[in-house]
């Protein structure tokens, strides 16, 4: 490609197709990433065929996510063979750790960045625009000072706020630490300022705060999260706060506490426990135990009787006994979660948990999936009917039709899904506040009648 100046490089409007795997956070960056590329005229395709750019933002956390991925990579094989012009780039969680590795292995990458590279994509565009091949860029960021400031590319009223990055936990099964890197946390002052800020300019109403484990907010810097939900609660036009995802071994006392006073923070709590066994919690290198969990809860609950809690559980770790899974059965009938989000044990390269002896089969770790949701879904449904009659606030964030009729969904404060039919099929009500009232349900979402506009 000829030598150009950057802004000649960049005066040709382009389309960029980008394809998200993973958790929030991924998402988040992605977002972060399309919100560059808008400052050099690329503007989001839903077509690869057609794009001037492909983008895979990766998630190593369990082998399904990886598969999901090498298989769109081939697909995007054909693509570029007839397009040389094409630029394909990966990012996340598989490219930090690996991104060398396939840049090699894969003629048709051309570039494969990490996920503390995100804000230099532009310049790696502009160089391979320039006629570089294969640049991969995977540093981590070493300054103590963590300081970004949330990119929207969407008319939503919600958005997601990163307020600390990476994890010092290393569960002996997870990925993460390794991908991410060590916690470091941004400030109080500047997530307030940048928070304060989307509510003005963006009419930001919700706000979801992010990271692996936010109950290590501020550790580093002698602040925490209990004290910057006082202060985002002070926000005026902020209307409901959220956060994710916590560790039991660090929610504090001073946190549960704010659940008193703060009445923005949303009444739902995911709190991943991952084993009720508390053999397999110690072979997880989780640092605490069931008790723990069952007390956490309990202090809660004395606050918000009614506060919303899931769970995150990971059945066939390692030599799980037939003993240490029933103990995990056991435990979700006793705590009855809202949901849970469950996985078969999947080894990652580079884990304790990987290099630990393990006598169970895939077979048995699926048998033991399916069972466990068999009995969630039950949990489910009773905790759901028991809704019935009950009225929730919530903002409604899209519509789809079944059958011909047209409904509105959106998430309550306690992150329950509700679908509404609202009175006129042709009125756009999306990013209105109202209030149901659950007339049916099932075990993993329920039918409301609107009540009013609030
Ligand atoms: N930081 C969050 C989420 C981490 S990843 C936390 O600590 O809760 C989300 C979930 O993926 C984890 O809670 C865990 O249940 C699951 N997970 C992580 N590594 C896994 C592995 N190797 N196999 C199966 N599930 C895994
Ligand atoms: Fe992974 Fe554990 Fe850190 Fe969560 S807390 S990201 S499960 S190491
Ligand atoms: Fe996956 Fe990385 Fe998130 S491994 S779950 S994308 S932190």
């Amino acid at each position: 490609m000829d030598k150009v100046s950057i802004s000649s490089a960049f005066a040709k409007k382009r389309t960029v197709w980008i394809k998200t795997f993973g958790c929030q956070m991924n998402y988040h960056d992605s977002e972060r990433i399309l919100s560059h590329l808008q400052e050099i005229n690329f503007t989001q395709t839903d077509d690869p065929a057609t794009a001037d750019l492909i983008l895979f933002n990766t998630c190593a956390i369990r082998d399904l996510a990886n598969s999901k991925f090498y298989s769109g990579l081939g697909e995007i094989k054909k693509i570029k063979g007839g397009r040389p012009d094409l630029l394909v780039g990966i990012a996340g969680c598989i490219s930090q750790t690996d991104g060398e590795e396939l840049l090699k292995k894969y003629k048709h990458l051309d570039f494969a960045f990490g996920t503390d590279t995100i804000d230099q994509i532009n310049e790696m565009i502009y160089r391979l625009y320039q006629g570089e091949h294969k640049i991969f860029s995977n540093s981590q960021d070493n300054r103590s000072n963590y300081s970004i400031e949330t990119k929207i590319t969407h008319g939503s009223l919600q958005a997601f706020v990163n307020i600390i990055k990476g994890c010092n936990n290393f569960c002996s099964y997870c990925i993460v630490p390794f991908t991410r890197g060590r916690e470091k946390s941004r400030k109080i002052a500047e997530v307030v300022a940048d928070v304060r800020n989307l509510v003005l300019t963006k009419n930001i109403q919700e706000v979801t705060l992010l990271g692996q484990n936010v109950n290590s907010f501020g550790k580093e810097n002698g602040e925490n999260l209990s004290q910057l939900i006082l202060e985002l609660e002070k926000i005026e036009g902020l209307r409901l706060l959220r956060y994710t995802t916590s560790h039991p071994k660090d929610l504090s006392d001073e946190l549960i506490s704010v659940y008193k006073v703060a009445s923005k923070l949303s009444n739902h709590l995911h709190l991943p426990i991952q084993s009720g066994s508390d053999s397999v919690l110690k072979r997880m290198n989780r640092g605490h135990d069931t008790a723990h969990y069952i007390n956490l809860i309990q202090k809660i609950r004395s606050l918000r009787p009614d506060i919303v809690i899931s769970t995150d559980i990971i059945v066939g770790f390692p030599n799980e006994t037939e003993e240490e899974y029933q103990a995990t059965i056991d435990f979700i009938e006793k705590m009855q979660f809202d949901f849970i989000y469950s996985y078969a044990f999947s080894a990652r390269q580079g884990t304790k948990a990987a290099q630990m002896a393990d006598s169970l089969s895939e077979d048995l770790r699926n048998r033991r999936l399916v069972l466990l949701q068999n009995v969630q879904v039950e949990i489910q449904r009773a905790i759901r009917a028991a809704l019935v009659g009950k009225h929730f606030v919530m903002l409604l964030e899209g519509s789809n039709s079944k059958n011909g009729i047209k409904k509105w969904f959106g998430r309550t404060s306690c992150h329950r899904l509700v679908h509404v039919k609202m009175e006129d099929d042709n009125s756009n009500y999306q990013w209105k506040w109202v209030e149901v009232e659950i007339i049916s349900t099932t075990p993993h979402s329920c039918q409301g009648k609107f009540i009013k506009f609030c």
